[in-house]
Order: C-alpha cells, then sequence, then structure tokens
C-alpha cells in the first residue's frame, strides 16, 4: 500500500483512543480544563454513567470566540510555547488534544464566555461528519462542555464500556480526587438527575479529606509531613483504622493525580511496619520542582517519572510512617542517608476484599514412597454459586468429579483449635471450618429473603447515623435497594449521612459501619455489577460479618445445628466467596499412612 497521510478526523480519533478511554476520562480531563481555567465552581452531570451525556460546567475564565474554535484544533493549547515550559508545567493539561479527541468521539458542544466579549460562543461539533457550527450565545463567564453518546461512531471502543453503574463509579472516583487538592473550589455531581456528590468549598486540606473520605476517618487522621531536600511529601493518614482495599489512598504530584509505582510501593512498605491487616486511607500531595518530574509520559498524563525516584520513596515512606506510627514513635525511624533497597513488585491486580480471596493454602505433603497424600483439595471445592449460576461461566480448571458428600453429620468428635469442628463419617475424617460453614448459612437464609421479598428487620431503639463520605455515599446510594431487600430500613438523611433505622437480624450486634464500609470496597473494585452480582455482594457481606469467628469456643449443641444447617444449605462445599468449608481426610488414607493398608 503506498504511503499516504492520514486525515484529521482519523488521527484525532487514535489519539483519542489513548486520551479518551471510558467516561471517566472525559470527565477527568475537562475536570483538569477547569481547574486550569480557574474556575471556583465545578458541577458534573451525567446520563447512564456518562455513557449517554455528560456536562461539565465552570466559572472559570472561558474563552473568546476565536480561542474556542482554536480550542478543539489538535495541538491548540494556552498552557505551553516551547519545550522550556514543558518542564516547569504548572498546569494540569499541556499537550493540547484532549478537547479535539474528545470531539472526535462524541456529539461534542462547548458554550464559552470569557466575560470581556459582547456575546459568548458556542461550536457544535458533529463527529459523523467532521463538520463544526460556531453560533453566537449567551452565558456568563465560564464555560459548559456537553458530551453525548460517547463512541457513537466508534462501535468497537463502545463495546468496551462497563455497566452504567461500573462507569458512574469511575467518575465517582475522579471527581472526588480532584476534589481533594482544592479544597477551595465547589464541585458537584448529579447523576440522572440526583445530586450524589456535594462538596462546598472547605476551609482547609483536612476539612476536604474528611468531605470526601467521611466523617468517620476524623479520629483517626494525622498528618502526614516530610521533607527530603526539594521533596517535600505532606497530607494525611489514617492511624489505626484500615480499609479492605486501597481505595481511599490518593497520591498526587504537583497537584497532578498519579497512578505511580515508587508512590504505591513506598506507601505499602510504610503501612507493612505495622501489625495492622488491610489499608490505611492516605492522601499525598509530592511537592518538587517541577524540572524533577517528567509528566509527559503518557497520553492520559496520570503517569509520571522521577529524576531522582530513590528521594521520592524515602519522603513519601518516611512522612507516611511517620503519620501511622503516631508522634510518640516518629522520631528516628529512616533518613535520607539511608534509603532502603527498592524492590518493586510488579503491580498486580488488587484482590477485591469480598468476591475473591485468596484460596485456603491447604498443606499438600509431598508425595513420597512412606508418605501418602492425606489431602486432595482440588476435589473438596465447588464452584461458589454465583461462578456455577452464570452463564458465561468458564468450566473450572481442573475441576474433578464433585465430591460425594457422604453422611455429612457424621459423628461430632469435637473441636479443633477453636476453629474447625471434626467429624467421624462413613468416609473418615472430616474437618468443617466453623466460620465458612456459617457464612454459607446465612448467606443462603439471606438469598433467599431477598428472593422471597421478606426482609428480616430489627428496629433499633436510636437509628444510626453512618457518615459515608462523598466518594462512598454515592456507591451506598446505588445498594440502597438491595440493603432495603435484606432488612436494612436506611435513608439519605442529610449530606452524606445515612440514617438507619432498622438491620438485618444477623447485623444487630455487629458492626455496621464495618459491613457498609467492606461492602463499598466490593462494590467499587467489582467490573460489571449484574444485579444478581449486588445481591450476593450484599449477602456475602453481610454473612462474613455475622458469621461465628475461628477462635471461638463452640458448644456440642451449636456444633451440630451448624453442621445440620449446612448440610441443608445449596453448596456445603464453598462458602460464597469460593473457599472450602469441609476438608476429607479418607480413612484409607489414614489406614495407608499407618500401614495397614
Ligand atoms: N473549561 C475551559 N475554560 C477555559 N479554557 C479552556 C477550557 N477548556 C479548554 N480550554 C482552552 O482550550 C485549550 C485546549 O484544551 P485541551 O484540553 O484540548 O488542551 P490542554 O488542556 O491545553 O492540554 P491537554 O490535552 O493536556 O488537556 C486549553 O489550552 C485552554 O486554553
Ligand atoms: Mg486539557
Amino acid at each position: 500500500m503506498p504511503i499516504h497521510l492520514l486525515p484529521t478526523e482519523l488521527i484525532n480519533q487514535i489519539a483519542a483512543g489513548e486520551v479518551v478511554e471510558r467516561p471517566a476520562s472525559v470527565v477527568k480531563e475537562l475536570i483538569e480544563n477547569a481547574i486550569d481555567a480557574g474556575a471556583t465552581t465545578i458541577d458534573v452531570l451525567l446520563e447512564n454513567g456518562g455513557k449517554q451525556k455528560i456536562e461539565v460546567r465552570d466559572d472559570g475564565w472561558g474563552m473568546s470566540r476565536a480561542d474556542a474554535v482554536l480550542a478543539i484544533e489538535r495541538h491548540a493549547t494556552s498552557k505551553i510555547r516551547d519545550f522550556d515550559d514543558l518542564t516547569r508545567v504548572r498546569t494540569l493539561g499541556f499537550r493540547g488534544e484532549a478537547l479535539p479527541s474528545i470531539a472526535s468521539v462524541s456529539r461534542f458542544l462547548l458554550t464559552t464566555s470569557d466575560g470581556a466579549s459582547a456575546e459568548a460562543t458556542e461550536i457544535e461539533c458533529d463527529p459523523l461528519t467532521g463538520t463544526r457550527a460556531v453560533r453566537p450565545a449567551a452565558r456568563d463567564r465560564g464555560t459548559t462542555i456537553v458530551v453525548r453518546e460517547l463512541f457513537e461512531n466508534v462501535p468497537a471502543r463502545r463495546k468496551f464500556l462497563r455497566s452504567s453503574d461500573a462507569e458512574f463509579r469511575s467518575i465517582v472516583t475522579v471527581v472526588s480526587s480532584y476534589a481533594l487538592p482544592f479544597p477551595s473550589r465547589a464541585f458537584r455531581l448529579e447523576h440522572n438527575g440526583r445530586v450524589v456528590l456535594d462538596l462546598p468549598p472547605a476551609a482547609s486540606d483536612r476539612d476536604r479529606v474528611i468531605q470526601v473520605i467521611g466523617a468517620d476517618i476524623e479520629p483517626s487522621l494525622t498528618a502526614i509531613e516530610a521533607a527530603i531536600g526539594d521533596v517535600s511529601a505532606h497530607g494525611f493518614a489514617t492511624r489505626g483504622l484500615r480499609f479492605g482495599s486501597r481505595r481511599n489512598q490518593y497520591f498526587f504530584v504537583n497537584g497532578r493525580l498519579v497512578k505511580d509505582r515508587v508512590l504505591t510501593h513506598a506507601a505499602s512498605r510504610a503501612a507493612d511496619a505495622f501489625d495492622d491487616d488491610g489499608h490505611p486511607a492516605i492522601v499525598l500531595f509530592l511537592e518538587l520542582p517541577p524540572a524533577q518530574v517528567d509528566v509527559n509520559v503518557h497520553p492520559a498524563k496520570t503517569e509520571v517519572r522521577f529524576r531522582d525516584s530513590s528521594h521520592v520513596h524515602v519522603a513519601v515512606e518516611q512522612g507516611i510512617r511517620r503519620a501511622l506510627a503516631g508522634a510518640e514513635e516518629g522520631g528516628a525511624l529512616l533518613t535520607s542517608s539511608d534509603p532502603q533497597p527498592m524492590q518493586i513488585r510488579s503491580a498486580g491486580p488488587e484482590q477485591p476484599y469480598l468476591l475473591a480471596p485468596q484460596p485456603l493454602a491447604l498443606p499438600v505433603p509431598p508425595s513420597t514412597a512412606q508418605f501418602t497424600p492425606l489431602f486432595r483439595r482440588q476435589a473438596m471445592v465447588q464452584p461458589p454459586l454465583a461462578t456455577a449460576l452464570a452463564t458465561d461461566a468458564a468450566p473450572l480448571a481442573d475441576a474433578e468429579a464433585p465430591p460425594d458428600l457422604g453422611d455429612l453429620r457424621g459423628r461430632i468428635i469435637g473441636q479443633y483449635r477453636m476453629s474447625y469442628i471434626l467429624l467421624d463419617t462413613p468416609g473418615g475424617l472430616r474437618l468443617v471450618d466453623q466460620h465458612v460453614a456459617h457464612e454459607r448459612v446465612l448467606f443462603d437464609r439471606c438469598f433467599a429473603r431477598i428472593e422471597k421479598h421478606e426482609p428480616a428487620s430489627q428496629q433499633l431503639l436510636t437509628p444510626i447515623l453512618y457518615d459515608a463520605g462523598a466518594a462512598e455515599s454515592a456507591v451506598l446510594e446505588s445498594h440502597v435497594e438491595e440493603l432495603r431487600a435484606v432488612g436494612f430500613d436506611i435513608e439519605r438523611f442529610s449530606g452524606n449521612a445515612f440514617a438507619i433505622a432498622a438491620l438485618p437480624p444477623e447485623l444487630v450486634r455487629g458492626d455496621v459501619g464495618n459491613f457498609l464500609r467492606k461492602l463499598i470496597d466490593a462494590s467499587i473494585d467489582e467490573k460489571s455489577p449484574h444485579l444478581y452480582r449486588v445481591r450476593e455482594k450484599v449477602c456475602a457481606s453481610l454473612a462474613c460479618q455475622a458469621a461465628i469467628k475461628v477462635h471461638r469456643t463452640l458448644g456440642g449443641e451449636e456444633m451440630a445445628r451448624l453442621v445440620a444447617e449446612l448440610l441443608d444449605s445449596s453448596n456445603p462445599f464453598a462458602c460464597p466467596h469460593g473457599r472450602p468449608i469441609i476438608v476429607d481426610i479418607k480413612h484409607i488414607d489414614i489406614e495407608r499412612h499407618f500401614h495397614r493398608k
């Protein structure tokens, strides 16, 4: 094929492939532009997770007509002029390609006024014909951009969009993230006509962090302060309060939200130095001279490259470690002359806390002539309910024939390590993990209640107020119906607070905040929640929270009841998360082991 130059529209669409991956990337670019334009109020309005419509309104300095026409041209920017500017860029944008990229893959409408020209300007772009209509308009100083039907003209990309709910949640994360470094600006997010995030100007960085992450972190919020040379790390972390995922960890480099392995690694090392499980909330602002960080590494500008990454690593690790240790122990933790050797593991996908825990690692003795393996692990685990029911479920790798239930009741011999029930069954010795067994029983009970539309509730004497934080409350809101279906009497109270007047009986003695936090963790990690999956998630969280824990002595009757209920459950072999419940040691293997056979 002879070489030819590509038409501008196609060039823009190719660029859009890198800049605009999903609705959240459009929101990110438009918010960045609004921030760069000095806006103090930024409103984001969505329809159907942004797939149908994204509108971003700002009260920034706007554009003249000539500038507006240029703005949607490729490589047109007001933010840099030459290469040197690139090395000292302080604005969030600088590539001059966000608007033309977005306009090439959506029905794009821009209205803007710089407050000085006689009239405002409206520009409409049609991605199918590439035509642009420029018209006079009326509006106050500022800019509004409306993006409709994203990827309508690129079906291959539209196909990759996730459910509206999942796209919406990514957008909530983007908006709440950008609100963190700009506390004096107001951010609002509306989804399908409802306000889901409302962040009025906050008095301080700290107040904004509490607005975004939730009032319940306030008592544990400690300041991060560290400076090494001209690198300074400041921000906040929760001391003693941890979450099931890293969703409450935000890293900013000179005000830019980044995903960076040096920073996440430093934060993990700092957090791992303490005995707590889970991940602290961290909001970290790293400031360093622009010349020491290359921001032009990736078209989406979410990655950076540090000139001296070990310097940055030490400052960040030290800052967070001191904050997590508290003032009394913070003194001599790390010094810049003693940087720890840095080893960055490849960033694997984070394990969602509730949906896919690591399978229980059972010790499998090496198979030698004198030693008969007692455990045949694969055979013990059946697919979790969800996988079994999902139509497109992949066949379980090396699945063997399902194990024979035998007489599960057997004879209860007792409890091992206050965690496992031991049974003498016709097949041999059986161990039942009391926690996961109870989880399975509670999960089934909860699921049956939803299916029969029979929520079980217990009224509370005084309603609980749960302040979720702006980002979480948007997610929680999307689960309210399912929570009601299992017995919650829950409604939005004011701002981000939810009032809970009744609970499912399993939770009455439990930690409701913890339950809701875990549910939100799992939801945020979930990519495409189907209604079935949402119900499953609510039930799985409830079961996990309310189930008998390990290291708890059980009476004979308790054990008998649990085993009987397990036998009646939908899958006595695996808990809702897919963890095995039962381990069988076959009698024949025991006999062989003692050379009786
Ligand atoms: N909301 C806005 N208010 C005022 N001016 C804007 C706004 N959005 C865009 N502009 C102007 O249009 C120009 C082009 O915007 P665009 O987002 O395409 O590029 P950029 O922000 O310069 O760089 P990047 O591609 O890295 O975002 C900007 O440089 C800015 O001058
Ligand atoms: Mg921009």
